[in-house]
């Protein structure tokens, strides 16, 4: 029998990239799910499973970039969707079920005194960024070099990974003012990051962190590195956002508390949505308060046509809801289980790619094959690609991540099929 290649297995997904081409740069809409020669299109999906236009049905470890927490249509969900679809898609009125889900979010973190939803994490993180500045009167920012934060321009600044303190963006154009007040730290070096922060203290408005930063090879933020943080924020009036779009699952009160941090304003979206356009702001209600309205023209005003829609307010609160101290303790193990399989087939093949993460979250780092010239991110799309021919979903840069419709089964899947990938991938590389 010949060997399935992505090629093969992927006839309807190559006709509708063609298609698409007519009317789409590229024949999509996100950069990111880019995959040359064409990537492959969804048509359903359901539980942990994702069936493509050829009928192909794989394992989904990738879940929208980490989004779908509870995989796909999961019917709590479904059903919440439908019925709040059905009372009204969006008012110009606030409505209680922006109330009940501020309730829900605030009660997962003593330091969630209220909350602002936006439509997406970019929007949250911009508005984020746009409350520092507006409560310190400062205009800096200070962000990790490397990680990535979504689209907003003053976050886009080295973003894809590199450790370079020199601000740079990927988006052609991005004015010069926009690169100088947007400051490059060095992760997880107290020292290093302090000295810089110390150098423009008086024009800072914000210490912005991802503490499991994707980009960066999905390694945590230490404690000591979390605690000079939270030291300088303290002393200069600096104040520290974290941004848990991705890494909010890693415990039930969110990653800074998981990681024994503490911040000012914590930034949510994805999980928290349960796969509805979602983005929050949450914090201390002082701080919280540039966005109040009540008392006059707030300091930072906010509007947005779907901010707080009642279909994401309510498929948040049911994904909230399914999302228990239990579940994330299972998930986590999960987590722990596939990083360690994936680990033992990489040992078994002789290669020096490391498995990082932590909880339900893991990224595979690709870095040499012997006998191969390509370089780690190149390698990393060929085991995307032999993953993708080998029913497994994960990210194109070997971001992956365990949802609650996971169990055994899926996890003994994976493990052999990685095995299988890696070898196709290993092949691909040195050919
Ligand atoms: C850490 C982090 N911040 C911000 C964003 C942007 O969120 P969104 O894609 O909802 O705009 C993402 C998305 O991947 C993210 O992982």
């Amino acid at each position: 029998m010949t060997e399935q290649t992505y090629e093969s297995i992927s006839t309807a997904s190559r006709e509708m990239y063609a298609r698409a081409c007519e009317v789409l740069p590229g024949g999509n809409t996100r950069t990111g799910i880019f995959n040359s020669p064409y990537p492959i299109y969804a048509r359903s999906g359901n539980g942990c499973r994702v069936t493509d236009l050829d009928g192909v049905e794989r394992i989904d470890f990738l879940n929208n970039s980490t989004t779908l927490i509870h995989g796909h249509a999961h019917p709590e969900i479904v059903a919440a969707v439908t019925e709040a679809a059905g009372r009204g898609t969006c008012f110009a009125l606030p409505t209680e079920a922006e109330v009940e889900f501020a309730e829900a979010v605030c009660a997962r973190n003593e330091s969630f005194e209220w909350a602002r939803f936006t439509s997406s994490g970019t929007e949250a993180v911009m508005m984020a960024v746009q409350a520092a500045r507006a409560y310190t009167g400062k205009p800096k920012i200070a962000k990790f070099a490397g990680a990535f934060h979504g689209a907003y321009d003053s976050v886009a600044v080295n973003n894809y990974g590199s450790d370079s303190l020199t601000p740079h963006s990927h988006a052609t154009g991005t004015p010069a003012a926009i690169l100088a007040n947007t400051v490059m730290i060095p992760f997880n070096d107290p020292d290093g990051a302090v000295a810089i922060l110390r150098e423009n203290v008086d024009d800072f408005a914000c210490v912005l962190i991802d503490p499991v930063p994707w980009r960066l090879g999905l390694l945590p933020a230490n404690r000591e590195f979390l605690a000079a943080l939270r030291a300088f924020c303290d002393e200069t009036g600096v104040l520290l956002v974290s941004d848990e779009i991705s890494s909010f699952r890693i415990g039930y009160h969110g990653a800074m508390h998981a990681m024994g941090g503490v911040a000012d304003l914590t930034v949510l979206g994805k999980i928290i949505g349960g796969g509805m356009p979602i983005g929050a702001v949450t914090g201390r209600s002082k701080f919280m308060s540039v966005f109040d309205p009540s008392q006059g023209t707030p300091k930072l005003p906010h509007s947005g046509s779907y901010n707080a829609n009642p279909v994401s307010m309510a498929a948040g609160m049911a994904s909230l809801r399914l999302l228990t101290p239990e579940q994330i303790d299972r998930i986590n193990a999960m987590g722990e289980q596939v990083r360690r399989e994936l680990r033992s087939v990489i040992a078994e093949e002789g290669l020096d790619w490391a498995v990082n993460g932590m909880s339900s979250l893991f990224r595979i780092v690709t870095s040499t094959v012997p006998g191969s010239d390509l370089s780690g991110p190149e390698l990393s799309r060929l085991l995307f690609q032999a993953l993708l021919t080998n029913g497994i979903l994960i990210g194109n840069s070997g971001l992956g991540c365990v949802s609650t419709p996971m169990g055994q089964g899926e996890i003994d899947e994976f493990a052999v099929n990685f095995k299988q990938a890696v070898r196709q991938a290993v092949a691909a590389a040195r050919s």
